[in-house]
């Protein structure tokens, strides 16, 4: 299985647009050592040449001209897209659908229920793309069975719903339902590996700690450092668990529960957000991850899982 991450940041991207903490302003003054990063989205392929984007990021453009087997130009209108799957339905990770709208098929789209709803109403784009390509959606259950999606050379995907954030628009933000946000753990048949793949994850309960158990490889929730970065730096006044996110640092956070899983397991942080400390290559907190055998994900990084 072939994973390709075409973004690493949290919604904004790094540096953000309008951000001056430490990290944006000195990324933009050229004082940090760190690498730009667009919004958070990866391509997962059981064969090289179909693949599964994983999130549709505003930046999608960017990222597929940054990957060529997205554009294997076999025709005069082509893409190496074969679906693609939604973990939720946030900004940062639906509003690239709207750039897809040229496709001459329609969309196959894979998610949950909830997800579905919240791009009918609070976000519309599903409604949007009718006037355009269309979608099709196929829709994932979150009881534990696993799917093949077509048009990812083989792929296999069991959806787990996972507790974070359903986004502001959702008439389910402040009533979660299963399925809101959910991780995934692909498996390619061929091989025998599996990925779990989980953007934004608040909380390891146990069947997402046994999935993650199951995986070769974990790329995760790598969007904040401490539970109060946002307040301390001024940005924003929400925590990172009341935004869905689990902190890295701290007891119970995230460096502690990878610490947890086998020692073949590798460990990816993703979905960055740009006032986090790891960014830097140089910081405390970036050693201190690889310590623990936790590497950081950039953009245009290729993981052969
Ligand atoms: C989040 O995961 O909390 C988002 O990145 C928020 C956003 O895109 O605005
Ligand atoms: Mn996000
Ligand atoms: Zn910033």
């Amino acid at each position: 299985m072939q994973v390709r991450v075409l973004g690493s940041a949290a919604g904004g991207g790094f540096p953000q647009w309008n951000c001056n903490c430490a990290n944006c302003a000195g990324l933009r003054r050229g004082s940090v050592r760190a690498l730009r990063r667009t919004q958070s989205s990866i391509a997962v392929s059981g064969n090289g040449v179909d693949w599964l984007l994983c999130n549709a990021s505003p930046d999608i453009l960017q990222q597929i001209q940054s990957f060529p087997a997205l554009q294997p130009a076999r025709a005069v209108r082509d893409t190496g897209i074969g679906a693609v799957l939604l973990m939720d339905a946030q900004i940062d990770h639906t509003t690239g659908l709207y750039m897809l709208r040229e496709s001459r098929q329609p969309l196959q789209i894979w998610g949950t229920a909830p997800v579905r709803e919240d791009l009918q109403s609070g976000h519309p784009v599903l409604r949007v793309l009718e006037h355009f390509c269309g979608t099709h959606w196929n829709e994932l259950p979150v009881d534990g069975s696993e799917i093949e999606i077509p048009g990812t050379g083989g792929l296999r995907v069991r959806a787990l719903a996972l507790r974070s954030k359903a986004p502001p628009y959702s008439p389910h933000r402040h009533a979660p339902v299963p399925g809101d946000n959910i991780g995934v753990l692909l498996r390619d048949p061929a091989s025998g590996r599996r990925l779990f793949y989980a953007p934004g994850l608040g909380e390891i309960e146990p069947h997402v700690r046994e999935a993650m158990h199951q995986a070769d490889c974990v790329l995760v929730d790598g969007t904040f450092w401490t539970d109060d970065e946002m307040q301390c730096v001024g940005a924003r006044d929400k925590s990172a668990r009341a935004l869905g996110h689990l902190p890295q640092s701290g007891p119970g956070g995230m460096i502690e529960q990878l610490d947890g899983l086998p020692a073949a397991t590798r460990k990816y942080l993703i979905h960055i957000n740009n006032t986090n400390p790891i960014l830097r290559e140089d910081s405390a907190e970036r050693a201190e991850l690889a310590a623990h055998g936790i590497e950081v994900c950039h953009d245009g990084l290729d993981i052969a899982v």
